[in-house]
């Protein structure tokens, strides 16, 4: 059964009511442009063919049910409780708790086949299938973005945690089977064909790392802005940075600030320069910019691990392969392997027999579409 069958016939079987509406959304995977959405950047994600489906209806309180996760009852409006139903929870805060139909509350269930801690961004495919289904439950008329938008706060306001807008988007906008190209300042978007095969090595390794030094990079960043804009007033965001300038001025900074900059901004133009090399076909140059995106991850962002790090080099070493990086926050998760077209089912193979070093489970990434309701 699909999730959204599955959200369905949990919703009833756990609350003994037909649910008032269902929606889905997908995990995504990004191509290029890490680390930069919280900078205004660039980022260039693929939705992936798994989804998470969410199905509300009325309820006096709150109550979350999911096939994997323990059921969460709460009050209305709720508080923060640290547990995984505060992504559906936080999404009908954001979502003006006072005039919806949700207003006192509301039950929802959770179907989902959207690997958790895989650096494929489960909670974004949650949060923005709860606002889609809530939105449709109100007969709201409702723009992927506004999804987006409220995954985005109830995940930063709510959950705490203080990541940029790329997971939300993406997993809201993107279009059946291509890549999106977001501009994370103006928050415009443009479909991309991707034109290659794609491998996930998922690492085992869980974020340790990320709750804390996720933020720790966020602040850097804002530093490392404070004082460029103090001495440069025309700077306003590390991406106002002319790249000509780059070596001087982050070459001014105290280090790590320093690495953190040429990151960001190199990291950007590699995801503009990586969506002109797929429209021109030019499958070759991706893979070099995706390679010189890991390459920085390890070196300037200091987001990898040793064995993000050898799962990156047993991937480049086999043939067919164009470019393999880590993806998402780092720190754990995914490496991300592009691949000549053709070639995903037998590079996937490869990686599976690579003994003591093979990674925790490797697939190929069959690509998807946005948030959509009712399926
Ligand atoms: C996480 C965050 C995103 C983004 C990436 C790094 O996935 O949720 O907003 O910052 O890390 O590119």
């Amino acid at each position: 059964m699909k999730p959204h069958e599955r959200a369905s016939a949990l919703f009833r079987s756990a609350f003994g009511a037909e649910p008032a509406a269902v929606a889905s959304a997908p995990g995504r995977v990004n191509l290029i442009g890490e680390h930069v959405d919280y900078h205004g950047g660039h980022v260039l994600p693929v939705a992936i063919a798994e989804r998470t489906a969410v199905a509300v209806g009325p309820a006096a309180r709150f109550a979350a049910a999911s096939e994997q996760e323990e059921r969460i009852e709460g009050a209305w409006p709720p508080e923060p409780l640290h547990r995984w139903s505060d992504y559906v929870a936080g999404v009908g805060v954001a979502m003006d708790a006072r005039t919806g139909p949700w207003a006192q509350g509301f039950h929802a269930a959770v179907a989902s086949d959207v690997p958790t801690g895989a650096g494929v961004s489960s909670s974004a495919a949650l949060e923005v299938a709860t606002a889609l289904a809530l939105t449709a439950w109100a007969e709201r008329p409702v723009r992927g973005r506004d999804l987006a938008e409220a995954g985005f706060r109830a995940e930063t306001e709510f959950v705490g945690m203080p990541c940029g807008r790329m997971d939300q988007m993406a997993s809201a906008l993107t279009p059946p089977g291509s890549a999106l190209l977001i501009d994370c300042r103006t928050l415009e978007a443009r479909a991309v064909p991707v034109g290659l095969d794609l491998v996930l090595a998922d690492s085992g390794e869980r974020h340790a790392l990320r709750d804390s030094e996720y933020p720790q990079r966020r602040r850097e960043g804002d530093e490392a802005l404070r004082r460029l804009s103090a001495a440069h007033p025309g700077i306003t965001r590390l991406l106002d940075i002319p790249p000509a300038r780059l070596a001087e001025l982050a070459g001014g900074l105290p280090e790590p600030l320093g690495r953190r900059v040429r990151h960001v901004v190199n990291e950007n133009q590699r995801t503009i320069l990586a969506a002109r090399a797929l429209e021109a076909g030019d499958a070759a140059a991706v893979g070099l910019l995706v390679n010189a995106s890991h390459d920085s991850l390890r070196d300037l962002y200091e987001c990898s691990t040793p064995r993000l790090d050898a799962i990156v080099e047993a991937a480049r070493a086999l043939p067919r392969v164009l470019g393999a990086r880590l993806v998402g926050a780092g720190w754990g998760g995914a490496v991300l392997v592009v691949c000549e077209r053709g070639s995903g089912g037998s590079v996937a193979a490869h990686l599976r027999s690579a003994g003591p070093h093979a990674p925790a489970s490797v697939r190929e990434v069959a690509l998807g579409a946005g948030a959509a309701p009712g399926v």
